[in-house]
């Protein structure tokens, strides 16, 4: 093929052929067919995501003039009816300011790269990033941009987003006892700021709601000492008409919800999600139960030990066991993490420093049916998300059997016959697009997230209290704080076996 002959052959008909192309081009097409986008259609507004769908037209209503719409826009006013959000307009150092910080984020790693990707991280392949999960208030404001249902005008929304970031606030004086006093400062200028705005008047900031990408624990500082653990965004005063979210809630407490962890799933179309699910289905899963996680020696309550006792008195053939230690990072790592948990029927949750885990998470998108040891681990935390019927895509054994030494794990998930594992594998699978935040660049379109997800538990629950005040009725301030976990997933106060596992300080 070296032949010069055959190059000047090539070189020649190359030359004809682009040629050709060009007069065609200028001359053969009819430019007038071709509509250049206008001005207007090139504004903010028009968002147009990866996937291509229709959803060109203008995300909010603020150009709305109301006495001559398009059919179009009575459309959208006609579906967002109701689900309007509005969202705050706060200077950049209750959010972008602190992502500019991000090397103050953690004592022990950067967390800089974790931001890439509008909060996902880096990306790894199509869909998958490597996500951090103090991400979420980022991903969930980076989602909220895109959202399909903005008002300019609050007097419209269903509810009203504050886009703070309050995990990342917090997070950059955990271990800086020398600036301890500053640790509430940004937070109680925000509410001071809030307050005052026109917004707030209407509910007395009950329609007010934020996202925080860590514990409810980090923000509920008990002791009078500012360097007691966290501080004390939670417990403020406007904090206590706000719905707070976070990836864990307080059971004890009426204020705030709990929402998934994110995962290193971000699909950006129906088919990346529904062709994950159908690969987790069809599975081999070599190992009966998973463990990934470390031991808690100063924790004197944690089970951890235990369980990890028992994963390896069953032997490496039935129980995989991922042991995270600071020397090996190799539970940092999402391949690593997803491959364990890809392999296994079922994934143990035991609590760890509090009592969730975003390895609950991993562990339902791998298609992993999650073994709790409390309650509190999911039950009585992702109301909006997971199915109250937990039975359906979870094992329960209780901790006390565990910690006392009276309960097999194995033996208890051995007994499990097949076809009840794979009927609730089947629901696991299920639940995967309630668990994951798809990428904020895009929007999928038969799947509702949980973003979504969120957004619906949070107008239901505005809604409400909306109706409670217009009728002069306070329910949902007249039960015990002790029993907010009952009265929140069951709607009742009454007596339950899983009291015991609500003792506080128990
Ligand atoms: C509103 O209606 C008037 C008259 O019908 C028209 O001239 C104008 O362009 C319309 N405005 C918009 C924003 O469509
Ligand atoms: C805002 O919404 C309210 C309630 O729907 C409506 O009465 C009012 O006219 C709207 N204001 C503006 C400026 O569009
Ligand atoms: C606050 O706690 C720190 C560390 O736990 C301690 O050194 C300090 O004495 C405490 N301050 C007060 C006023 O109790
Ligand atoms: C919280 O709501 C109550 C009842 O509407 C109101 O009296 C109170 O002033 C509100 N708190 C704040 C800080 O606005
Ligand atoms: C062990 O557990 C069983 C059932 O879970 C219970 O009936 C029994 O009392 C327990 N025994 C001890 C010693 O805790
Ligand atoms: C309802 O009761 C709670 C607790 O007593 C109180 O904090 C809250 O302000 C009350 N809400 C209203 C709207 O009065």
């Amino acid at each position: 093929m070296e032949n010069p002959r055959s190059l000047n052959k090539f070189w020649i008909g190359s030359c004809l052929l682009m040629f050709g192309f060009w007069y065609l081009l200028i001359y053969a097409y009819d430019w007038s067919s071709l509509s250049l986008p206008g001005i207007s259609s090139l504004s903010l507004d028009s968002i147009s995501t990866e996937n291509g769908n229709q959803w060109s037209t203008s995300n909010t209503d603020w150009n709305l003039d109301s006495s001559n719409r398009t059919a179009e826009e009575d459309e959208r006013e006609r579906r967002c009816r109701g689900r309007y959000i509005y969202v705050h307009d706060i200077p950049s150092r209750f959010n972008a300011d602190y992502i500019k910080q991000c090397r103050l984020l953690n004592r022990w790693q950067d967390m800089c790269p974790y931001f890439a990707n509008d909060g996902l991280g880096h990306r790894l392949r199509a869909g998958w990033f490597s996500t951090n999960q103090f991400s979420l208030e980022v991903i969930f404001h980076n989602r909220m941009k895109h959202y399909h249902c903005l008002t300019k005008n609050s007097s419209k929304a269903a509810a009203v987003y504050i886009p703070y970031y309050p995990g990342l606030d917090v997070a950059r004086f955990l271990w800086d006892p020398a600036n301890a006093a500053r640790k509430d400062a940004d937070a109680k200028d925000l509410f001071r700021m809030l307050k005052a705005r026109p917004e707030w008047g209407a509910m007395g900031g009950r329609d007010h709601f934020l996202v925080s990408g860590r514990i409810t624990w980090d923000f509920r500082r008990m002791g009078m000492n500012l360097t007691d653990w966290g501080n004390t965004v939670m417990v403020l005063p406007e904090a206590r008409n706000m719905t707070m979210i976070a990836i864990e809630s307080s059971p004890w407490d009426r204020n705030d919800f709990a929402i998934p962890y994110p995962t290193y799933f971000h699909p950006s179309s129906d088919s990346q999600l529904s062709n994950h699910q159908s690969k987790m289905a069809k599975q081999k899963r070599r190992f009966l139960f998973c463990f990934a996680g470390a031991p808690r020696p100063n924790m004197a309550a944690s089970i951890r030990e235990k369980i990890m006792a028992q994963c390896a008195a069953a032997g490496r053939r039935k129980c995989r066991m991922m042991e995270c230690r600071d020397d090996k990072h190799n539970c940092m790592k999402p391949e690593n993490v997803m491959k364990a948990f890809e392999s296994s029927v079922f994934c143990l949750q035991p609590p760890g420093d509090s009592f969730t885990r975003r390895s609950t998470f991993d562990s339902i998108l791998a298609g992993c049916i999650p073994v709790f040891f409390t309650p509190a681990s999911a039950y009585v935390q992702y109301l909006w998300h997971l199915p109250e019927d937990h039975a359906s895509y979870s094992v329960l054994i209780p901790e006390g059997d565990v910690r006392r030494g009276n309960v097999s794990i194995d033996a208890v998930l051995s007994q499990i016959p097949k076809a009840r594992v794979a009927e609730m594998r089947e629901n696991v699978i299920k639940l995967i697009p309630n668990v994951i935040y798809a990428d904020p660049r895009s929007r999928l379109e038969r799947y509702d997230d949980a973003f979504e997800l969120t957004i619906r538990g949070v107008i239901n629950r505005v809604e409400w209290l909306r109706k409670e005040m217009s009728e002069g009725r306070n329910e949902s301030g007249e039960f015990d704080l002790e029993f907010s976990w009952k009265y929140y997933t069951f709607g009742s106060r009454e007596p339950h076996e899983w009291d015991n596992y609500f003792k506080k300080g128990g």
